[in-house]
């Protein structure tokens, strides 16, 4: 069977660049390692997969070269695949801050994508794992791919690699883009998890791991990057989305600085005219504003306290700048996805292509674009899937 191209990867990428290649009348064969296609959109989102965000901006991607992401972003938009979505009569909603979210399960948007591949005759093997790949000709920039599984060799003139980043090993990332991207002389950002929970250690991991299930809306802040949203204290240390957002931006050893009540003032009252300046009356005015036992335990941990004025305002600065200082992360077990990837100095921005590699393409998670959380991710898997799908 002779295809135009062979994508490998059937996530949310790879089913992608098959719909929009197959749908221009391209012989498109996918190639997946998993017995299911679409793992982890499935997982995502809590089972509701969350599809996109209607803000996604340029500002919501991470990379060695900002401007890169915006070409592919703003040729396939988050009205995009709405569009799809409605096509197919997925009931969908916002959640908070732009983010869409299936009312159903995420099996539908699996299930869309599948009938669109269908539609665009997309031969789609599944448990096809692929583990080497070559170029006929023995030379890395001329002649057909060769993509060899456990059990065959396929053949075409264009390859497109979305086989995802390192996380979640669990669910079948391999790192062979990567393992690729090295073979045919393509550089890599250094990778690491991001949208991952941190970790504390010593005395702090002692005085907060009381506070497990515990959350708050908070304003955290490493360097010169702020979130505000929940925050999440883990047996192991902290999470929640501000925390999984912020450690796409942390470097170890800096401090994270975690304000408990942004915009708000925490001991106002004691410090009104006659009010009682007393522990008891720190205790009421933080229990009032957060939860006790974050109250509590905040108290206790800037204890001994006094009470003049000065030694208040201290501690309404201390409590709107609380430092962390976590020890690490928890790794690519619990990253939702994985920063760094194929340096995009290597691609085209409008195509995805290789500039050394004609016909060899990269997209999705693989590549050094890393989405903050809230849909940001899906989005730029469509994006770069369509980039590199209606150009191939
Ligand atoms: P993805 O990893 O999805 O797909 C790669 C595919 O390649 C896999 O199917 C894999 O089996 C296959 N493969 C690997 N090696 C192979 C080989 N050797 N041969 C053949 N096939 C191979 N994002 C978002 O925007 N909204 C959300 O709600 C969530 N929620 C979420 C929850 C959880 C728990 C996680 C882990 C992640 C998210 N994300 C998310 C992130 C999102 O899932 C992620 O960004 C995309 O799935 C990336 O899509 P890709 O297609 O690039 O890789």
């Amino acid at each position: 069977m002779d295809y135009d191209v062979i994508i490998l990867g059937a996530g949310a990428a790879g089913l992608m660049a098959a719909i929009e290649a197959g749908r221009r009348g391209r012989r498109v064969l996918l190639l997946e390692r998993a017995e299911r296609p679409g793992k982890k959109i499935l997982i995502s989102g809590g089972g509701r997969c969350n599809f996109t965000n209607l803000h996604a901006r340029p500002e919501n991607f991470l990379s060695a070269n900002p401007h890169f992401a915006k070409s592919a972003l703003a040729r396939y938009t988050p009205a995009d695949i709405i569009a799809l979505v409605e096509k197919h009569r997925i009931a969908w909603h916002e959640k908070t801050l732009g983010q869409l979210f299936c009312d159903g399960s995420a099996d539908q948007i699996v299930a869309m994508l599948l009938a669109e591949c269908a539609e665009a005759n997309v031969r789609l093997i599944l448990g096809a794992d692929v583990r080497s790949v070559s170029r006929e000709s023995g030379d890395t920039t001329a002649g057909n791919f060769l993509a060899t599984t456990q059990s065959a060799v396929h053949r075409a003139p264009a390859l497109i690699i979305a086989t995802g980043g390192l996380s979640i090993p669990k669910m079948g990332a391999t790192g062979l883009g990567y393992a690729l991207a090295r073979q045919f002389g393509i550089p890599i950002r250094p990778t690491r998890p991001a949208l991952v929970p941190l970790v504390l250690g010593g005395a702090e991991r002692t005085r907060f791991a009381a506070l497990t299930g515990v959350s708050a809306p908070v304003r955290v802040t490493a360097g010169k990057r702020s979130f505000t949203e929940k925050l999440l204290f883990t047996h192991r240390g902290l999470s929640g989305p501000a925390i999984l957002q912020i450690s796409s931006y942390w470097t170890p050893p800096e401090p994270l600085l975690v304000d408990w009540a942004p915009g708000r003032s925490l001991l106002a009252p004691l410090l009104a005219p006659n009010a009682r300046r007393d522990l008891a009356a720190a205790h009421a005015a933080l229990r009032a504003a957060l939860p006790a036992r974050l109250a509590d335990c905040l108290l206790d941990a800037a204890s001994p306290l006094r009470f003049t004025n000065q030694a208040l305002d201290d501690l309404e600065r201390r409590l709107h700048a609380w430092p962390f200082t976590p020890i690490g992360d928890e790794g690519y077990d619990k990253a939702e996805v994985t920063a760094g990837g194929i340096d995009t100095d290597a691609l085209s921005a409008q195509t995805m292509e290789c500039r050394s590699v004609p016909g060899l393409y990269f997209i999705g998670e693989a590549v050094d674009v890393t989405g903050h959380l809230g849909g940001f991710n899906f989005q730029w898997a469509w994006a770069s899937a369509a980039a590199a799908g209606r150009a191939v």
